[in-house]
């Protein structure tokens, strides 16, 4: 089974992502955990190239070098787990590069879901987590956490159209889009997850 977690910036993904892992952990579920960018060697000095600040990358690069990290962790490290039957939980996949490059920088969704699907090839997810925040909140976490990598630095419309992208995936993958209402305490988010997982999938 493969699992992924997705949403805007400052969702709290990571915390959930870290949550699920430790429960499979407790429940000696066997799995792997990946992250986007990187997660591979080559994949990791992609994500280094893409978070930097120094130079300016046009969106089209961008988005190439977002769906060649892809391609490189789906052959190396997603594809052979599934194989051998364990568990892939990623933090971040194929539709962050949907929601962020097709509608945020707005390079159209049927664009970007073409390159994903040269990348992955039949690779999919069987759950996707998207935890949903208002950009508004967003923001106030952001500031707090002062992080404030490339995409950070976005102001709130490229958020806005980001959010708006993950609604429409939503839409159009109802089996396999789960919405998680992020504005909660961070153990009720957790609550519907396990929620969704157990009925469902366990
Ligand atoms: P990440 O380090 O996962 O940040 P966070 O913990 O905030 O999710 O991702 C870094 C940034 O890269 C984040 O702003 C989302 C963005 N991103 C894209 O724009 N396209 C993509 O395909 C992926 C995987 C991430």
């Amino acid at each position: 089974m493969f699992v992924t977690f997705e949403g805007i910036d400052a969702c709290g993904k990571s915390t959930q992502y870290n949550l699920f892992v430790n429960m499979l952990k407790e429940k000696k579920m066997p799995f792997i955990f990946v992250r986007e960018p990187g997660g591979t060697k080559a994949g990791e000095d992609i994500r280094k190239i893409l978070l930097h600040n120094d130079y300016y990358l046009s969106y089209k690069t961008e988005v190439l070098l977002f769906v060649a990290s892809r391609a490189q962790i789906t052959k190396n490290v997603i594809e052979p787990a599934l194989n051998k039957g364990m568990m892939v939980v990623a933090d971040r996949f194929m539709d962050s590069s949907v929601a962020y490059q097709g509608y945020g920088r707005e390079l159209g969704s049927d664009a970007v879901k073409s390159l994903n699907n040269f990348a992955v090839g039949n690779c999919r997810p069987d759950i996707t987590y998207f935890i949903d925040i208002t950009v508004d909140e967003a923001f106030r976490r952001m500031k707090l956490s002062k992080k404030n990598d490339k995409i950070e630095l976005e102001g709130k419309d490229f958020f806005q159209r980001v959010r708006d992208g993950y609604f429409e995936l939503l839409r159009e993958e109802k089996k396999r889009f789960i919405y998680i209402d992020g504005m909660k305490s961070a153990n009720e988010v957790f609550d519907q997850i396990k929620e969704v997982f157990f009925r469902k999938y366990v």
